[in-house]
Protein backbone atom coordinates (compact mmCIF):
# COMPACT_ATOMS: atom_id res chain seq x y z
CA UNK A 1 0.00 0.00 0.00
CA UNK A 2 1.61 3.48 -0.43
CA UNK A 3 1.21 6.05 1.98
CA UNK A 4 -1.61 8.01 0.37
CA UNK A 5 -3.69 5.24 -0.01
CA UNK A 6 -2.77 4.29 3.89
CA UNK A 7 -3.89 7.63 4.88
CA UNK A 8 -7.33 6.92 3.40
CA UNK A 9 -7.86 4.03 5.05
CA UNK A 10 -11.44 5.11 5.96
CA UNK A 11 -12.62 4.91 2.35
CA UNK A 12 -12.40 0.84 2.02
CA UNK A 13 -12.81 0.41 5.58
CA UNK A 14 -15.77 -1.95 7.12
CA UNK A 15 -16.78 -0.13 10.60
CA UNK A 16 -17.93 -2.34 13.77
CA UNK A 17 -20.00 -0.22 15.87
CA UNK A 18 -19.57 -1.81 19.44
CA UNK A 19 -21.19 -1.18 23.07
CA UNK A 20 -18.42 -2.21 25.56
CA UNK A 21 -21.16 -2.29 28.32
CA UNK A 22 -23.27 -5.01 26.04
CA UNK A 23 -20.34 -7.04 24.52
CA UNK A 24 -18.03 -9.10 26.73
CA UNK A 25 -17.81 -8.84 30.55
CA UNK A 26 -14.59 -10.20 31.58
CA UNK A 27 -14.61 -9.86 35.68
CA UNK A 28 -18.28 -11.31 36.14
CA UNK A 29 -19.75 -8.38 37.44
CA UNK A 30 -22.69 -8.02 34.92
CA UNK A 31 -21.04 -5.50 32.80
CA UNK A 32 -19.16 -5.51 29.81
CA UNK A 33 -16.03 -4.18 29.70
CA UNK A 34 -13.21 -2.69 27.53
CA UNK A 35 -10.87 -6.03 28.46
CA UNK A 36 -13.51 -8.25 27.54
CA UNK A 37 -13.95 -6.26 24.57
CA UNK A 38 -10.22 -7.09 24.24
CA UNK A 39 -10.93 -10.29 24.31
CA UNK A 40 -12.93 -10.80 21.18
CA UNK A 41 -10.88 -9.14 19.03
CA UNK A 42 -9.81 -12.39 17.13
CA UNK A 43 -13.67 -12.81 16.60
CA UNK A 44 -14.28 -9.34 15.11
CA UNK A 45 -10.40 -9.93 13.39
CA UNK A 46 -11.74 -13.22 11.75
CA UNK A 47 -15.51 -11.39 10.80
CA UNK A 48 -13.52 -8.92 8.40
CA UNK A 49 -13.83 -5.82 10.63
CA UNK A 50 -11.13 -2.98 9.88
CA UNK A 51 -12.41 -0.04 12.59
CA UNK A 52 -14.70 -0.41 16.09
CA UNK A 53 -16.90 2.66 16.83
CA UNK A 54 -16.79 3.15 20.82
CA UNK A 55 -20.22 4.56 22.45
CA UNK A 56 -19.45 6.70 25.01
CA UNK A 57 -17.69 4.61 27.80
CA UNK A 58 -17.06 7.81 29.78
CA UNK A 59 -17.56 8.84 33.43
CA UNK A 60 -21.38 9.37 33.10
CA UNK A 61 -24.77 8.87 35.50
CA UNK A 62 -26.08 6.64 32.17
CA UNK A 63 -29.00 8.30 31.58
CA UNK A 64 -28.28 8.79 27.83
CA UNK A 65 -26.60 5.82 27.22
CA UNK A 66 -23.20 7.62 28.42
CA UNK A 67 -24.14 10.50 25.65
CA UNK A 68 -24.37 12.02 29.28
CA UNK A 69 -20.50 12.88 29.70
CA UNK A 70 -19.26 13.57 33.45
CA UNK A 71 -15.88 13.53 32.12
CA UNK A 72 -14.52 13.94 29.14
CA UNK A 73 -11.03 12.23 29.62
CA UNK A 74 -12.03 9.40 32.07
CA UNK A 75 -13.58 5.97 31.86
CA UNK A 76 -16.28 4.89 33.44
CA UNK A 77 -15.26 2.83 36.44
CA UNK A 78 -17.42 -0.27 35.34
CA UNK A 79 -15.87 -0.23 32.00
CA UNK A 80 -12.23 -0.46 33.35
CA UNK A 81 -9.36 2.05 33.01
CA UNK A 82 -7.82 4.24 30.76
CA UNK A 83 -5.01 1.70 30.97
CA UNK A 84 -7.65 -0.85 29.69
CA UNK A 85 -8.71 1.08 26.74
CA UNK A 86 -4.52 1.59 25.96
CA UNK A 87 -4.43 -1.82 26.04
CA UNK A 88 -7.30 -2.16 23.84
CA UNK A 89 -5.63 0.13 21.54
CA UNK A 90 -2.43 -1.79 21.48
CA UNK A 91 -4.17 -4.87 20.63
CA UNK A 92 -6.05 -3.89 17.72
CA UNK A 93 -3.10 -2.26 16.24
CA UNK A 94 -1.19 -5.33 16.32
CA UNK A 95 -3.95 -7.02 14.40
CA UNK A 96 -4.13 -4.20 11.52
CA UNK A 97 -7.55 -2.81 12.95
CA UNK A 98 -8.13 0.45 14.30
CA UNK A 99 -10.57 2.31 17.15
CA UNK A 100 -12.45 5.56 16.57
CA UNK A 101 -14.29 6.72 19.42
CA UNK A 102 -17.43 8.75 20.04
CA UNK A 103 -17.05 12.58 21.28
CA UNK A 104 -19.63 14.36 22.99
CA UNK A 105 -18.64 18.24 22.03
CA UNK A 106 -22.61 19.17 21.96
CA UNK A 107 -23.46 19.32 25.57
CA UNK A 108 -22.58 17.50 29.03
CA UNK A 109 -24.21 15.79 31.94
CA UNK A 110 -25.63 18.26 34.31
CA UNK A 111 -23.22 15.71 37.05
CA UNK A 112 -20.16 17.32 34.84
CA UNK A 113 -17.92 19.47 36.79
CA UNK A 114 -18.40 22.04 34.40
CA UNK A 115 -22.11 22.42 34.81
CA UNK A 116 -22.34 22.28 38.41
CA UNK A 117 -19.45 25.17 38.71
CA UNK A 118 -21.47 27.26 36.00
CA UNK A 119 -24.78 26.86 38.10
CA UNK A 120 -23.15 27.84 41.18
CA UNK A 121 -21.08 30.46 40.61
CA UNK A 122 -22.41 32.78 37.18
CA UNK A 123 -19.33 35.08 37.25
CA UNK A 124 -16.58 31.92 38.01
CA UNK A 125 -14.58 30.54 35.66
CA UNK A 126 -17.38 28.59 34.05
CA UNK A 127 -20.01 31.01 34.28
CA UNK A 128 -20.25 31.42 30.52
CA UNK A 129 -20.05 27.55 29.59
CA UNK A 130 -23.48 26.82 29.16
CA UNK A 131 -26.54 28.84 27.47
CA UNK A 132 -28.02 30.45 29.86
CA UNK A 133 -30.97 33.06 29.76
CA UNK A 134 -33.11 34.78 32.06
CA UNK A 135 -36.44 33.91 30.12
CA UNK A 136 -36.94 30.68 27.60
CA UNK A 137 -38.01 32.80 24.46
CA UNK A 138 -35.00 32.88 22.12
CA UNK A 139 -34.32 29.67 20.10
CA UNK A 140 -38.54 29.06 19.27
CA UNK A 141 -37.72 28.07 16.07
CA UNK A 142 -35.67 24.86 17.14
CA UNK A 143 -37.37 21.82 17.06
CA UNK A 144 -37.10 19.11 19.81
CA UNK A 145 -35.57 15.80 19.11
CA UNK A 146 -36.70 13.38 21.84
CA UNK A 147 -40.13 14.11 21.06
CA UNK A 148 -41.58 11.08 23.39
CA UNK A 149 -39.93 12.55 26.69
CA UNK A 150 -39.56 16.65 26.46
CA UNK A 151 -41.48 19.26 25.52
CA UNK A 152 -38.92 22.19 25.37
CA UNK A 153 -35.14 22.94 25.05
CA UNK A 154 -35.24 25.02 27.98
CA UNK A 155 -34.97 24.29 31.21
CA UNK A 156 -35.15 26.04 34.65
CA UNK A 157 -32.19 25.62 37.28
CA UNK A 158 -33.18 26.63 40.78
CA UNK A 159 -29.57 26.95 41.77
CA UNK A 160 -28.71 29.47 39.50
CA UNK A 161 -32.12 31.03 38.94
CA UNK A 162 -32.34 30.93 34.90
CA UNK A 163 -32.80 28.58 32.23
CA UNK A 164 -30.52 26.88 30.28
CA UNK A 165 -31.09 25.33 27.06
CA UNK A 166 -30.43 21.83 25.75
CA UNK A 167 -30.90 19.95 22.31
CA UNK A 168 -31.15 16.38 24.09
CA UNK A 169 -32.74 15.30 27.34
CA UNK A 170 -33.09 18.32 30.65
CA UNK A 171 -29.98 16.62 32.26
CA UNK A 172 -28.01 17.41 28.75
CA UNK A 173 -26.99 20.96 29.05
CA UNK A 174 -25.65 22.25 25.51
CA UNK A 175 -21.94 23.95 25.88
CA UNK A 176 -21.73 27.37 25.07
CA UNK A 177 -19.34 27.61 22.03
CA UNK A 178 -19.70 31.63 21.87
CA UNK A 179 -17.00 31.22 24.54
CA UNK A 180 -13.49 30.47 23.56
CA UNK A 181 -12.78 28.54 26.50
CA UNK A 182 -15.08 25.67 25.56
CA UNK A 183 -13.39 25.31 22.65
CA UNK A 184 -9.86 25.03 24.44
CA UNK A 185 -10.86 22.65 27.12
CA UNK A 186 -13.26 20.42 24.12
CA UNK A 187 -9.54 20.28 22.19
CA UNK A 188 -7.45 19.09 25.07
CA UNK A 189 -10.14 16.31 25.47
CA UNK A 190 -9.68 15.24 21.80
CA UNK A 191 -5.93 15.61 22.22
CA UNK A 192 -5.87 13.54 24.65
CA UNK A 193 -7.41 10.68 23.20
CA UNK A 194 -5.40 11.18 20.08
CA UNK A 195 -2.06 11.02 22.30
CA UNK A 196 -3.47 8.03 23.87
CA UNK A 197 -4.06 6.11 20.52
CA UNK A 198 -7.49 6.23 19.15
CA UNK A 199 -7.34 6.77 15.04
CA UNK A 200 -10.38 9.74 15.19
CA UNK A 201 -13.58 10.26 16.56
CA UNK A 202 -17.48 9.93 15.61
CA UNK A 203 -18.79 13.41 16.68
CA UNK A 204 -22.06 13.24 18.31
CA UNK A 205 -24.83 15.71 17.40
CA UNK A 206 -22.69 18.45 16.01
CA UNK A 207 -25.88 20.04 13.61
CA UNK A 208 -26.21 22.14 17.11
CA UNK A 209 -22.93 23.67 18.39
CA UNK A 210 -24.29 27.11 17.73
CA UNK A 211 -27.42 28.88 18.45
CA UNK A 212 -29.17 31.58 16.90
CA UNK A 213 -32.49 33.64 16.95
CA UNK A 214 -34.91 33.23 14.07
CA UNK A 215 -32.58 30.05 12.83
CA UNK A 216 -33.72 26.59 13.46
CA UNK A 217 -30.23 26.21 15.11
CA UNK A 218 -28.78 23.55 13.24
CA UNK A 219 -25.87 23.41 10.33
CA UNK A 220 -25.23 27.45 11.00
CA UNK A 221 -22.40 28.80 9.48
CA UNK A 222 -20.65 29.26 13.27
CA UNK A 223 -20.96 25.27 14.19
CA UNK A 224 -19.18 25.04 10.66
CA UNK A 225 -16.56 27.17 12.21
CA UNK A 226 -16.07 25.21 14.98
CA UNK A 227 -15.85 22.31 13.25
CA UNK A 228 -12.82 23.72 10.74
CA UNK A 229 -11.07 24.83 14.16
CA UNK A 230 -11.28 20.99 15.53
CA UNK A 231 -10.12 19.45 12.24
CA UNK A 232 -7.01 22.08 12.04
CA UNK A 233 -6.01 21.05 15.21
CA UNK A 234 -6.44 17.11 14.18
CA UNK A 235 -4.42 17.73 11.18
CA UNK A 236 -1.30 19.56 12.56
CA UNK A 237 -0.62 17.81 15.59
CA UNK A 238 -2.44 14.30 14.47
CA UNK A 239 -2.35 13.51 10.60
CA UNK A 240 -4.10 10.53 9.70
CA UNK A 241 -6.86 10.36 12.47
CA UNK A 242 -10.41 10.60 10.99
CA UNK A 243 -14.00 12.85 12.33
CA UNK A 244 -16.70 10.83 11.39
CA UNK A 245 -19.45 13.30 11.60
CA UNK A 246 -23.03 12.56 12.86
CA UNK A 247 -25.70 14.99 11.43
CA UNK A 248 -28.61 13.64 10.61
CA UNK A 249 -30.14 15.94 7.84
CA UNK A 250 -30.48 16.05 4.14
CA UNK A 251 -27.74 15.14 1.76
CA UNK A 252 -26.96 19.43 0.40
CA UNK A 253 -27.14 19.89 4.42
CA UNK A 254 -24.38 17.11 5.29
CA UNK A 255 -22.14 18.09 2.49
CA UNK A 256 -21.43 21.38 4.19
CA UNK A 257 -20.13 19.07 7.35
CA UNK A 258 -17.41 17.78 4.90
CA UNK A 259 -15.94 21.73 4.27
CA UNK A 260 -13.81 21.92 1.50
CA UNK A 261 -11.87 18.34 2.55
CA UNK A 262 -11.47 20.71 5.74
CA UNK A 263 -13.99 19.59 8.24
CA UNK A 264 -14.93 15.73 8.31
CA UNK A 265 -13.64 13.03 6.80
CA UNK A 266 -16.75 10.91 6.67
CA UNK A 267 -20.25 12.01 7.64
CA UNK A 268 -23.40 9.48 8.00
CA UNK A 269 -25.58 9.69 4.81
CA UNK A 270 -28.69 9.02 7.08
CA UNK A 271 -31.87 9.68 4.27
CA UNK A 272 -30.51 6.93 2.74
CA UNK A 273 -30.65 4.37 5.37
CA UNK A 274 -34.57 3.93 6.08
CA UNK A 275 -35.13 3.86 2.04
CA UNK A 276 -33.50 0.79 1.90
CA UNK A 277 -36.43 -0.38 4.22
CA UNK A 278 -39.09 1.21 2.34
CA UNK A 279 -37.61 0.46 -0.89
CA UNK A 280 -37.73 -3.51 -0.18
CA UNK A 281 -41.18 -3.22 1.12
CA UNK A 282 -42.60 -1.42 -1.50
CA UNK A 283 -40.62 -3.42 -3.70
CA UNK A 284 -39.72 -0.10 -5.20
CA UNK A 285 -36.27 1.43 -5.87
CA UNK A 286 -37.77 4.65 -6.77
CA UNK A 287 -36.83 6.23 -3.41
CA UNK A 288 -33.45 5.30 -2.94
CA UNK A 289 -32.57 6.46 -6.69
CA UNK A 290 -34.00 9.66 -5.74
CA UNK A 291 -32.23 10.46 -2.74
CA UNK A 292 -28.85 9.44 -4.09
CA UNK A 293 -29.54 11.65 -7.39
CA UNK A 294 -30.02 14.74 -4.59
CA UNK A 295 -27.01 13.48 -2.96
CA UNK A 296 -24.26 15.68 -4.49
CA UNK A 297 -20.78 14.88 -4.97
CA UNK A 298 -18.05 15.04 -1.86
CA UNK A 299 -14.77 15.99 -1.68
CA UNK A 300 -12.01 14.12 -3.00
CA UNK A 301 -10.28 13.31 0.45
CA UNK A 302 -14.00 12.46 2.09
CA UNK A 303 -16.44 9.14 2.61
CA UNK A 304 -19.66 8.78 3.12
CA UNK A 305 -20.48 6.50 6.32
CA UNK A 306 -23.50 3.94 5.60
CA UNK A 307 -25.41 1.83 8.08
CA UNK A 308 -28.78 -0.55 8.60
CA UNK A 309 -28.78 -0.18 12.07
CA UNK A 310 -27.09 1.80 15.20
CA UNK A 311 -28.03 1.92 18.88
CA UNK A 312 -30.73 4.49 18.49
CA UNK A 313 -34.21 4.34 17.23
CA UNK A 314 -34.07 3.63 13.28
CA UNK A 315 -34.91 8.05 12.41
CA UNK A 316 -37.24 8.41 10.27
CA UNK A 317 -36.52 12.52 10.15
CA UNK A 318 -35.16 12.30 6.71
CA UNK A 319 -37.80 10.67 5.21
CA UNK A 320 -41.00 12.63 3.82
CA UNK A 321 -44.42 12.65 5.75
CA UNK A 322 -45.89 9.79 3.91
CA UNK A 323 -42.77 8.26 4.20
CA UNK A 324 -42.59 8.22 7.44
CA UNK A 325 -46.64 6.82 8.18
CA UNK A 326 -45.59 3.95 5.76
CA UNK A 327 -42.68 3.25 7.43
CA UNK A 328 -44.33 2.91 10.85
CA UNK A 329 -47.35 0.90 9.73
CA UNK A 330 -45.40 -1.34 7.99
CA UNK A 331 -42.49 -1.76 10.27
CA UNK A 332 -43.85 -0.26 13.37
CA UNK A 333 -47.19 -2.57 13.95
CA UNK A 334 -47.15 -2.33 17.56
CA UNK A 335 -47.43 1.54 19.08
CA UNK A 336 -44.51 0.50 21.33
CA UNK A 337 -42.41 -0.31 18.34
CA UNK A 338 -42.02 3.70 17.56
CA UNK A 339 -39.22 5.41 19.68
CA UNK A 340 -39.44 9.25 18.70
CA UNK A 341 -39.25 9.48 14.99
CA UNK A 342 -38.04 6.59 14.65
CA UNK A 343 -38.52 2.71 15.17
CA UNK A 344 -37.12 1.06 18.26
CA UNK A 345 -35.97 -2.58 16.73
CA UNK A 346 -33.32 -4.46 15.06
CA UNK A 347 -32.44 -5.68 11.55
CA UNK A 348 -33.34 -9.20 11.71
CA UNK A 349 -36.75 -8.73 13.36
CA UNK A 350 -37.54 -5.54 11.38
CA UNK A 351 -37.71 -8.49 8.42
CA UNK A 352 -39.47 -11.00 10.22
CA UNK A 353 -35.81 -12.77 10.97
CA UNK A 354 -36.37 -13.37 6.60
CA UNK A 355 -32.43 -14.19 5.44
CA UNK A 356 -32.92 -13.08 1.95
CA UNK A 357 -33.97 -9.67 3.31
CA UNK A 358 -30.82 -9.41 5.77
CA UNK A 359 -28.78 -10.23 3.18
CA UNK A 360 -30.36 -8.10 0.12
CA UNK A 361 -29.96 -4.98 2.90
CA UNK A 362 -26.23 -6.01 3.41
CA UNK A 363 -25.98 -6.54 -0.21
CA UNK A 364 -27.02 -2.48 -0.36
CA UNK A 365 -24.86 -1.41 2.69
CA UNK A 366 -21.66 -3.19 1.11
CA UNK A 367 -22.18 -2.15 -2.47
CA UNK A 368 -23.38 1.31 -2.25
CA UNK A 369 -21.00 4.40 -1.92
CA UNK A 370 -19.72 4.69 1.94
CA UNK A 371 -18.23 2.95 4.10
CA UNK A 372 -20.40 0.67 5.97
CA UNK A 373 -20.41 0.64 9.37
CA UNK A 374 -22.04 -2.38 11.31
CA UNK A 375 -23.48 -2.73 14.60
CA UNK A 376 -22.92 -5.47 16.93
CA UNK A 377 -25.10 -8.40 17.44
CA UNK A 378 -26.84 -7.88 13.48
CA UNK A 379 -24.35 -10.62 12.49
CA UNK A 380 -25.89 -13.21 13.83
CA UNK A 381 -29.28 -11.60 13.71
CA UNK A 382 -30.12 -10.75 16.84
CA UNK A 383 -33.41 -9.50 18.03
CA UNK A 384 -34.62 -6.99 20.25
CA UNK A 385 -36.80 -6.57 23.52
CA UNK A 386 -39.75 -3.46 22.42
CA UNK A 387 -40.62 -3.23 26.07
CA UNK A 388 -37.51 -2.16 27.89
CA UNK A 389 -36.80 1.89 27.62
CA UNK A 390 -36.19 4.23 25.52
CA UNK A 391 -33.39 2.85 22.99
CA UNK A 392 -32.54 -0.20 25.52
CA UNK A 393 -33.99 -2.84 23.61
CA UNK A 394 -31.54 -2.63 20.89
CA UNK A 395 -28.80 -2.78 23.24
CA UNK A 396 -28.71 -5.90 25.54
CA UNK A 397 -25.97 -8.43 25.53
CA UNK A 398 -24.04 -9.88 22.92
CA UNK A 399 -24.94 -13.74 22.19
CA UNK A 400 -21.68 -15.86 22.21
CA UNK A 401 -22.92 -19.42 23.20
CA UNK A 402 -26.07 -20.94 23.89
CA UNK A 403 -24.97 -20.82 27.49
CA UNK A 404 -26.40 -19.38 30.53
CA UNK A 405 -25.61 -16.07 30.19
CA UNK A 406 -25.09 -16.66 26.70
CA UNK A 407 -21.09 -16.79 27.43
CA UNK A 408 -21.87 -12.30 27.57
CA UNK A 409 -21.47 -12.73 31.50
CA UNK A 410 -20.80 -15.81 34.06
CA UNK A 411 -22.76 -13.28 36.42
CA UNK A 412 -25.99 -14.05 37.67
CA UNK A 413 -28.51 -13.19 34.69
CA UNK A 414 -30.87 -10.94 36.64
CA UNK A 415 -28.00 -8.53 37.37
CA UNK A 416 -26.97 -7.59 33.95
CA UNK A 417 -27.72 -4.36 32.74
CA UNK A 418 -30.06 -4.76 30.05
CA UNK A 419 -31.83 -8.53 29.69
CA UNK A 420 -30.88 -11.00 27.54
CA UNK A 421 -32.80 -11.91 24.26
CA UNK A 422 -36.04 -14.03 25.39
CA UNK A 423 -38.12 -13.84 22.13
CA UNK A 424 -39.29 -16.78 20.34
CA UNK A 425 -36.42 -17.62 17.86
CA UNK A 426 -33.89 -15.18 19.03
CA UNK A 427 -32.71 -15.94 22.43
CA UNK A 428 -29.38 -16.95 22.80
CA UNK A 429 -30.17 -20.74 23.11
CA UNK A 430 -30.86 -20.63 19.35
CA UNK A 431 -28.90 -17.71 17.86
CA UNK A 432 -25.54 -17.12 18.92
CA UNK A 433 -21.83 -16.53 17.87
CA UNK A 434 -20.25 -19.95 18.57
CA UNK A 435 -23.56 -22.04 16.45
CA UNK A 436 -22.82 -20.09 13.58
CA UNK A 437 -19.32 -20.09 13.52
CA UNK A 438 -20.04 -24.05 13.35
CA UNK A 439 -22.28 -23.68 10.91
CA UNK A 440 -21.12 -22.30 7.00
CA UNK A 441 -24.24 -22.16 5.89
CA UNK A 442 -25.10 -19.17 9.22
CA UNK A 443 -25.39 -15.82 8.36
CA UNK A 444 -22.45 -15.39 10.44
CA UNK A 445 -20.73 -17.01 7.19
CA UNK A 446 -22.32 -15.63 4.68
CA UNK A 447 -21.71 -11.81 6.27
CA UNK A 448 -18.28 -12.83 6.69
CA UNK A 449 -17.66 -14.37 3.12
CA UNK A 450 -19.38 -11.34 1.60
CA UNK A 451 -17.09 -8.83 3.41
CA UNK A 452 -14.16 -10.79 2.17
CA UNK A 453 -15.02 -10.23 -1.31
CA UNK A 454 -15.63 -6.36 -0.69
CA UNK A 455 -12.71 -6.54 0.85
CA UNK A 456 -10.61 -7.76 -1.98
CA UNK A 457 -12.42 -4.78 -4.58
CA UNK A 458 -11.08 -1.25 -3.49
CA UNK A 459 -14.39 -0.24 -6.69
CA UNK A 460 -17.04 -0.59 -3.53
CA UNK A 461 -15.12 1.53 -1.56
CA UNK A 462 -13.34 4.26 -4.06
CA UNK A 463 -15.16 3.66 -6.98
CA UNK A 464 -18.07 5.85 -8.84
CA UNK A 465 -21.44 5.45 -9.01
CA UNK A 466 -23.89 5.05 -11.75
CA UNK A 467 -27.89 4.15 -11.50
CA UNK A 468 -28.90 2.17 -14.20
CA UNK A 469 -32.56 3.16 -14.19
CA UNK A 470 -34.76 0.94 -15.13
CA UNK A 471 -37.62 -1.68 -14.24
CA UNK A 472 -39.16 -0.36 -10.85
CA UNK A 473 -38.51 -3.36 -8.36
CA UNK A 474 -34.71 -3.80 -9.47
CA UNK A 475 -32.48 -1.15 -8.40
CA UNK A 476 -29.03 -1.82 -10.28
CA UNK A 477 -26.01 0.59 -10.72
CA UNK A 478 -22.25 -0.27 -11.80
CA UNK A 479 -19.38 0.72 -9.31
CA UNK A 480 -16.34 1.81 -11.53
CA UNK A 481 -12.64 2.82 -10.64
CA UNK A 482 -9.83 2.85 -13.15
CA UNK A 483 -10.87 -0.07 -15.46
CA UNK A 484 -13.00 -1.96 -12.80
CA UNK A 485 -16.46 -2.10 -13.34
CA UNK A 486 -19.25 -4.04 -11.01
CA UNK A 487 -22.78 -4.09 -12.37
CA UNK A 488 -24.80 -4.33 -8.74
CA UNK A 489 -28.13 -5.81 -9.21
CA UNK A 490 -30.72 -5.99 -6.32
CA UNK A 491 -34.15 -7.75 -6.81
CA UNK A 492 -35.76 -5.65 -4.04
CA UNK A 493 -39.38 -7.36 -4.43
CA UNK A 494 -40.95 -10.75 -3.50
CA UNK A 495 -41.55 -12.01 -7.12
CA UNK A 496 -39.04 -12.97 -9.93
CA UNK A 497 -37.43 -10.75 -11.85
CA UNK A 498 -35.78 -9.99 -15.23
CA UNK A 499 -33.53 -7.25 -16.39
CA UNK A 500 -31.83 -5.74 -19.65
CA UNK A 501 -29.12 -3.62 -19.08
CA UNK A 502 -27.16 -0.94 -21.27
CA UNK A 503 -23.97 -1.39 -20.12
CA UNK A 504 -22.36 -0.03 -23.30
CA UNK A 505 -20.62 3.30 -21.26
CA UNK A 506 -18.41 0.51 -20.37
CA UNK A 507 -15.88 -1.82 -21.87
CA UNK A 508 -17.64 -4.74 -21.38
CA UNK A 509 -15.59 -7.94 -22.48
CA UNK A 510 -17.14 -10.89 -20.27
CA UNK A 511 -19.34 -10.75 -17.53
CA UNK A 512 -18.30 -12.95 -14.64
CA UNK A 513 -20.19 -13.10 -11.27
CA UNK A 514 -18.29 -12.44 -7.95
CA UNK A 515 -21.48 -12.56 -5.77
CA UNK A 516 -24.89 -14.17 -6.08
CA UNK A 517 -26.80 -16.98 -8.51
CA UNK A 518 -28.02 -14.28 -11.78
CA UNK A 519 -30.16 -16.73 -13.51
CA UNK A 520 -30.36 -16.47 -17.32
CA UNK A 521 -26.92 -14.35 -17.98
CA UNK A 522 -26.03 -13.29 -21.20
CA UNK A 523 -24.07 -10.07 -22.64
CA UNK A 524 -24.11 -9.29 -26.34
CA UNK A 525 -24.24 -6.12 -27.49
CA UNK A 526 -23.62 -4.37 -24.72
CA UNK A 527 -26.96 -5.01 -23.55
CA UNK A 528 -26.40 -7.88 -19.67
CA UNK A 529 -29.41 -9.64 -19.28
CA UNK A 530 -29.78 -12.03 -16.13
CA UNK A 531 -32.86 -13.14 -13.59
CA UNK A 532 -33.23 -12.77 -10.06
CA UNK A 533 -35.14 -14.97 -7.88
CA UNK A 534 -37.13 -12.46 -4.82
CA UNK A 535 -35.00 -10.74 -2.43
CA UNK A 536 -31.69 -11.77 -4.17
CA UNK A 537 -29.18 -10.17 -5.62
CA UNK A 538 -26.09 -10.12 -7.79
CA UNK A 539 -22.25 -8.27 -8.21
CA UNK A 540 -20.79 -8.84 -11.62
CA UNK A 541 -18.04 -7.69 -12.84
CA UNK A 542 -17.48 -6.42 -16.35
CA UNK A 543 -14.34 -7.77 -17.86
CA UNK A 544 -11.98 -5.00 -15.81
CA UNK A 545 -8.43 -5.12 -15.30
CA UNK A 546 -7.93 -3.80 -11.96
CA UNK A 547 -10.38 -6.12 -10.63
CA UNK A 548 -7.93 -7.56 -7.04
C1 LIG B 1 -26.77 11.13 19.32
C2 LIG B 1 -26.62 9.71 19.84
C3 LIG B 1 -27.78 9.39 20.75
C4 LIG B 1 -27.81 10.40 21.88
C5 LIG B 1 -27.85 11.83 21.33
C6 LIG B 1 -27.63 12.84 22.43
O1 LIG B 1 -27.88 11.25 18.49
O2 LIG B 1 -26.52 8.80 18.78
O3 LIG B 1 -27.68 8.10 21.25
O4 LIG B 1 -28.94 10.18 22.68
O5 LIG B 1 -26.84 12.04 20.38
O6 LIG B 1 -26.28 12.79 22.85
CA1 LIG C 1 -17.41 -6.37 33.86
Amino acid sequence: MTVSTDAEWFKTAVFYEVLVRSFADSNNDGIGDLKGLSSKLDYLQWLGIDCLWLPPFFPSPLRDGGYDVADYTGVLPELGTVDDMRDLLTATRERGMKVIIDFVMNHTSDAHPWFQASRSDPSGPYGAFYVWRDQPEEYLDARVIFIDSISSNWSFDEVRGQYFWHRFYAHQPDLNFESPRVLEEILDAVRFWLELGVDGFRLDAVPYLIEQDGTNCENLPGTHEILKKVRKVVDEEFPGKIMLCEANQWPNEVIEYFGDDDECHMAFHFPVMPRLYLGIREGSRASISQILADTPAIPPGCQWGTFLRNHDELTLEMVTEDERQYMWSEYAPDPRMKCNLGIRRRLAPLVDGDRRRIELLHGLLLALPGSPVLYYGDEIGMGDNIWLQDRDGVRTPMQWTEGPGAGFSSAEVDTFPYPLIDSPGYGPEVLNVAAQQADPASLLHWLRDTLAIRRDRPVFGRGDFTDLGGADAVFSFVRSLEGTVVVCVNNLSATAQSVELDVSAWSTSAADVIYGSPAELTLDAELLRLSLAPYAFCWINLGGSGDA
